[in-house]
């Protein structure tokens, strides 16, 4: 069936004690609106509609990023659950197809549960996701009888004896749009908080002789977030499975609690990552590749035979070839590293092309900003960089080329050629034994002296 996903997001979260909108707050460096929103992508929807409210601008920017198709529809005051699905209707008007509602604030929900889900809705007319709650706290609780879902009844509305049930709602809800939006049109706010309650639809449908059931899932994926303490929590539950997945995949992780990751990070089999490694977005790691310990990746590239690191920085652009070596203290941004180059220590490589089985000596940096603009250096292959090499960019070296150590390179090199660019040695014979006589005895004299 065709498929609109309505994401909830309006509320203030104000919990975070943030100036951030609290769905934009990151778990695994991506915010947590993303997470939800990709948890829905596998049941591939045609629409997907964002309700937000506190810091809105913000948030539509952080949903059109990601997919830039998102209709965000704006809920300026927060009237409850309903009245927030309520403002995606427009944007669903004549949509003949059905509609899942998940929460900004709960990132994990996953396919196989969304699946079973839009499965459960071809015998039903109402799907809610619950699960059974360690602590149900203020969770609404599911009222069932037999399969059959009669109502949902928020905490603060419960009797004693409903308090007891520990079957919850997590507030994931499936259902045909036209239908969950006419249901919707009969909630009212006559209730403990005065809100417009999402989860009354279930005993509207019902009172209509429409069904309703409950989908159950594991607790840990309708985690939701309302404190830095549970985003925290949300955090650690993501990396624990995304780890858990790598391993899965064939890469060793020698120390896996320490390495970090993103939701898109991708490394390949037989690839092994050394400790205390930090993955952000946007990385792809082929196989067979090391990246040794106490590196830091984003946005870059690791070719097949790669060596990265101890204490590597690849930067966004960083794209790596075949059997490339990144050694410590080596910074690469925006550079294309050919295949077999090596740049082995406490270099800056930015804006620039190094060619294939390149050397670049410890310590050279591309000088690429002149403090207004950027500027490239492109390096040929063959070419063996002097250690404290200072190229300034805009500046070219060919193939086959060599530089001296310590050389300032501000013109282009021809291929096959030496560049010199330091000033020349100067060698005074027995001075050095004289200046330290001539130091001896002053500080001689100042002791006396004092
Ligand atoms: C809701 C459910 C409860 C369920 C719980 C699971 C209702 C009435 N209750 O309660 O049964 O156990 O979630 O976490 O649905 N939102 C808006 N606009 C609004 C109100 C809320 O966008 O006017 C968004 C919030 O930003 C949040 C989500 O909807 O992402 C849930 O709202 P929240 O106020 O946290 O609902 P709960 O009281 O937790
Ligand atoms: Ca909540």
């Amino acid at each position: 069936m065709k498929t609109a996903l309505i994401i909830l997001a309006a509320g203030k979260g104000t919990r975070m004690n943030s100036d951030l909108p609290k769905v934009l707050h990151p778990i695994a460096g991506e915010a947590m609106l993303v997470h939800a929103m990709a948890s829905g992508a596998p049941l591939t929807p045609e629409r997907t509609i964002v309700v937000a409210g506190h810091g809105v601008d913000q948030v539509r920017a952080a949903a059109l990023e990601h997919d830039p198709e998102t209709i965000v529809v704006e809920q300026t005051e927060q009237l409850g659950t309903a009245h927030a699905v309520a403002q995606a209707a427009p944007a669903l008007a004549g949509f003949d197809g059905m509609a899942v509602v998940l929460y900004g604030d709960t990132p994990f929900i996953q396919a196989e549960t969304l699946n079973r889900m839009a499965e459960a809705l071809t015998d039903n007319d109402v799907v809610v996701l619950g699960f059974e709650a360690a602590d149900p706290a203020r969770y609404g609780r599911l009222i069932l009888q037999g399969a059959s879902l009669e109502r949902i009844v928020e905490y603060k509305d419960a009797s004693e004896a409903e308090r007891a049930i520990t079957l919850c709602n997590s507030g994931v809800v499936a259902a045909r749009a036209d239908l969950l939006f006419d249901l919707i049109s009969d909630v009212g706010n006559d209730n403990a908080s005065s809100e417009y309650y999402l989860t009354d639809i279930i005993g509207i449908a019902r009172d209509r002789g429409l069904s309703a059931t409950a989908v159950t899932c594991a607790e840990e994926e309708t985690m939701g977030v309302n404190s830095r303490a549970d985003l925290a929590q949300a955090d650690a539950a993501f990396q624990a499975r995304a780890r858990a997945t790598l391993m899965e995949d064939g890469v060793t992780l020698t120390a896996p609690e320490t390495v970090f990751l993103c939701r898109d990070t991708v490394i390949g089999r037989d690839t092994l990552v050394e400790p205390n490694v930090v993955f952000g977005p946007g990385v792809t790691v082929e196989s067979g590749a090391t990246i040794r310990a106490f590196s830091h990746l984003e946005g870059c590239h690791v070719s097949r035979g790669g060596i990265v690191g101890p204490y590597a920085r690849l930067r966004p652009g960083a794209e790596l070839a075949e059997d490339v070596r990144i050694g410590n203290f080596v910074e690469v941004k925006n550079a294309q590293i050919a295949e077999g180059a090596k740049v082995n220590h406490l270099s800056y490589i930015g804006d620039a092309h190094i060619g294939a089985r390149s050397n670049i000596g410890a310590g050279t940096i591309t000088c690429n900003y002149d403090g207004v603009m950027k500027h490239h250096t492109h390096i040929g292959e063959r070419v063996f960089i002097g250690s404290n090499t200072m190229l300034v960019a805009p500046v070219s070296v060919g193939d086959g080329a060599m530089t001296g150590s310590g050389s300032v390179i501000t013109s282009d090199v021809e291929p096959d050629a030496l560049a010199l660019a330091r000033a020349p040695q100067v060698e005074k014979p027995g001075m050095a034994r004289k200046l330290f006589e001539m130091l001896k005895a002053k500080k001689a004299r100042a002791q006396r002296g004092s």
